[in-house]
């Protein structure tokens, strides 16, 4: 699909990767691009529309369906990371906020937009993944499961979507340069580079997105995970234990 004069729509759009996902689709062309967010007054890019926007409310996700029915580009950006271990972690919570954000809010837009997207000639629905859906770290275990969901849910819709004509774009990397990445000094890719990739993606009708070398490395090492990614995961966990006794 082409984004000039399209109608688009992007959660997280106050801060970080959307806010930039949201300037990309301005500079492109898009005839309007609605900037979701929980703090709508955030939303502060130029030609952007804010939107009132939990994508964990339910009620709220289907009325925004409702409010904005031209859209036929969805971008599901908002997301969580809680840095939180399978087992180290003191209880489930934060497992449980990044299942609510990172999977379920992500599943009950795509439900609640597949519909409209549809009816605005097919468009196209991106889901903002992670290295962290192919692998887990210990690290941010509880992340990459819900990563992992939300990854499985991408394929799983762009099956169910396929007769509809709707594109369903699969995007992962490691790390970016935003907040959420701002307690590591690891290379991170610029939000501005993987918002280019992705939309150059939408316009191209390509599935998938590996926006940096780490998700590109990940993803063709999966056959062999066990002796290519797993050993250097073990090695980094092992020090970060040693180092904090
Ligand atoms: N940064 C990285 O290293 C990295 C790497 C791979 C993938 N990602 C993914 O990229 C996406 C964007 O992350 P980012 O790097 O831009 O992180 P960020 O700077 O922490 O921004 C996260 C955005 O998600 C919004 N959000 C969180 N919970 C929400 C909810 N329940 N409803 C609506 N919006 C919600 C936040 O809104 P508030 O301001 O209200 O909190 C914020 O706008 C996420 O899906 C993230 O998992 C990030």
């Amino acid at each position: 699909m082409q984004i000039n004069g399209a109608t688009t729509l992007v959660t997280g759009a106050n801060r970080g990767l959307g806010q930039v996902y949201a300037r990309e689709l301005v500079s492109r062309g898009a005839a309007k691009v609605y900037g979701a967010a929980r703090n709508p007054a955030a939303v502060t890019e130029p030609g952007v529309t804010p939107v009132a926007l939990d994508i964990t409310d339910p009620g709220r996700v289907a009325q925004v369906a409702g409010e904005c029915a031209d859209v036929s580009l969805l971008v599901n950006n908002a997301g969580v990371l809680k840095y939180s271990t399978f087992i180290g972690a003191p209880d489930l919570a934060a497992a449980r906020a990044e299942m609510e954000v990172n999977y379920f809010g992500t599943l009950s837009m795509c439900r609640a937009f597949a519909p409209v997207v549809a009816a605005n000639g097919g468009g196209a629905i991106v889901n903002m993944l992670s290295v962290t859906s192919f692998y887990t770290n210990p690290l941010d275990a509880s992340y990459g499961a819900s990563k992992a969901a939300a990854w499985s849910l991408t394929n799983g819709i762009r099956v169910e979507l396929a007769h509809n004509g709707t594109l369903v774009i699969g995007v992962h990397a490691g790390f970016i340069d935003t907040d959420m990445a701002a307690l590591t000094d690891a290379p991170k890719v610029s939000p501005e580079s993987v918002a280019q990739q992705v939309f150059d993606a939408v316009e191209a009708g390509q599935i998938e997105v590996l926006a940096d070398e780490r998700s590109r490395f990940v993803k063709a090492s999966l056959s062999r995970d066990h002796e290519l990614i797993y050993p250097d995961v073990q090695a980094f966990w092992d020090a970060a234990i040693k180092a904090t006794g």
